[in-house]
């Protein structure tokens, strides 16, 4: 059985002002009607498929939710965080709760998209008897960056069918060395989804990330359990040192297993990649919500409330939400960290 474990946990900032703090980028409808946690969900459904395991901030336990039932999807337990510890504490939760030890886990960001599902299930499909032999694996995305904000895997030999070893993982590369690996070819971004057993990852926690795997234990020995909700023991979850599952286990493991696939894949990581992936009409808009554009280009114009009116305009983003206003040109989005920093000051 393969249990979708679903990452709730982001605070999305880069998204502003539609995403904030008490409704990040997962609960928004940002690609479609449904929500990227919707979309999520509903992207891990057919047989082979168990109810999924959604880790979530405390603070999001009704929109979780809500938004699951709106979906027609059943969870398997809801694991309510009482502080934030990043990826690999999310997932040892996660692993602890699992029906049964040995259980494949299909770790899913909750804000991601992928275009083609298709492929993602045929990915999924090729890694399983890798995955039943104790490999923890992860999906390649082809790169066309030198991004610094993502993993880098150094694909190696070809181990079964559409699997390949996984030569060197470098989370989240300097500059000149995501130049380097780029240039080089044979490299894939890691697309953040993984796959492999609860015990197996639980056995790399134990190896390589020791006191983490103690303070979930401990966390989920003491949970309180209200229904499908699990709020793990918060002084026990609170002790655990907080890490990614890319630094504390995928960079230190030995069996790690990379299956490349080109499913579409984006992590919608600002406006203009929202703007990138969008259905655009014939000149390059992608409007949502209450927008009237003349002779406009290029931009992208959505409102949760307000109406945008725009004339005569081009590579512009404007995202209006609540009281607030974001205007910038394209190609920019990435400056929000500094808007949100002076916004603080
Ligand atoms: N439940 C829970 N608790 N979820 C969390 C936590 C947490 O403490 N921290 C992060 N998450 C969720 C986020 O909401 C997101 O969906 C996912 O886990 C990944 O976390 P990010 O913070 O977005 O990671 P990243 O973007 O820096 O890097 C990861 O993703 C890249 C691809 O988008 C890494 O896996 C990279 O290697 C990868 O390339
Ligand atoms: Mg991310």
């Amino acid at each position: 059985m393969i249990v979708p474990v679903i990452l709730s946990g982001g605070s999305g900032t880069r998204l502003w002002p539609m995403s904030r703090p008490e409704r990040p980028k997962q609960f928004l409808p940002l690609t479609a009607d449904d929500t990227m946690l919707q979309l999520t969900a509903r992207r891990a459904r057919g047989e082979r498929f168990g109810a999924p395991i959604v880790v979530a901030n405390a603070s999001h336990a009704e929109m979780v939710e809500t938004q699951l039932e709106a979906a027609g999807i059943a969870a398997e337990a809801v694991i309510l965080e009482p502080a934030a510890r990043n990826t690999a504490p999310a997932i040892a939760l996660a692993a602890l709760a699992a029906p049964k030890p040995d259980d494949a886990l299909l770790v899913m960001p909750s804000d991601h998209v992928i275009a083609d599902v298709d492929a993602f299930h045929a990915a999924i499909t090729a890694a399983l008897p890798l995955v039943n032999d104790g490999w923890l694996v992860t999906f390649g995305i082809e790169p066309d960056a030198p991004e610094t904000g993502y993993g880098w895997i150094q694909t190696g030999d070809e181990i079964a069918p559409g699997v390949h070893r996984v030569a060197r993982f470098v989370e989240k590369p300097p500059r000149d060395r995501a130049e380097a690996m780029l240039a080089a070819g044979g490299h894939a971004w890691n697309g953040g989804i993984f796959l492999f057993r609860a015990d197996i990852f639980l056995g790399a926690l134990a190896s390589h990330a020791p006191e983490m795997l103690r303070c979930a234990q401990r966390a989920m020995d003491a949970a309180t359990r209200e229904g499908t909700r699990i709020l793990p023991d918060a002084e026990a979850f609170g002790a655990s040192p907080a890490d990614s599952i890319d630094y504390a286990v995928m960079e230190k493991a030995d069996r790690v297993a990379v299956v490349p696939v080109a499913m579409g894949w984006s992590d919608v990581g600002s406006w203009d990649a929202l703007h990138a992936i969008s259905e655009r009409d014939g000149d390059g808009n992608c409007h949502r919500g209450e927008v009237i554009a003349l002779d406009t280009s290029n931009c992208l114009l959505r409102s949760d409330g307000v109406r945008i009116a725009a004339v005569g305009v081009s590579d512009l983003v404007v995202v209006a939400s609540g009281n607030d206003v974001l205007i910038l040109p394209r190609g920019r989005s990435q400056e929000i960290k500094k808007l949100i920093e002076a916004m603080k000051r």
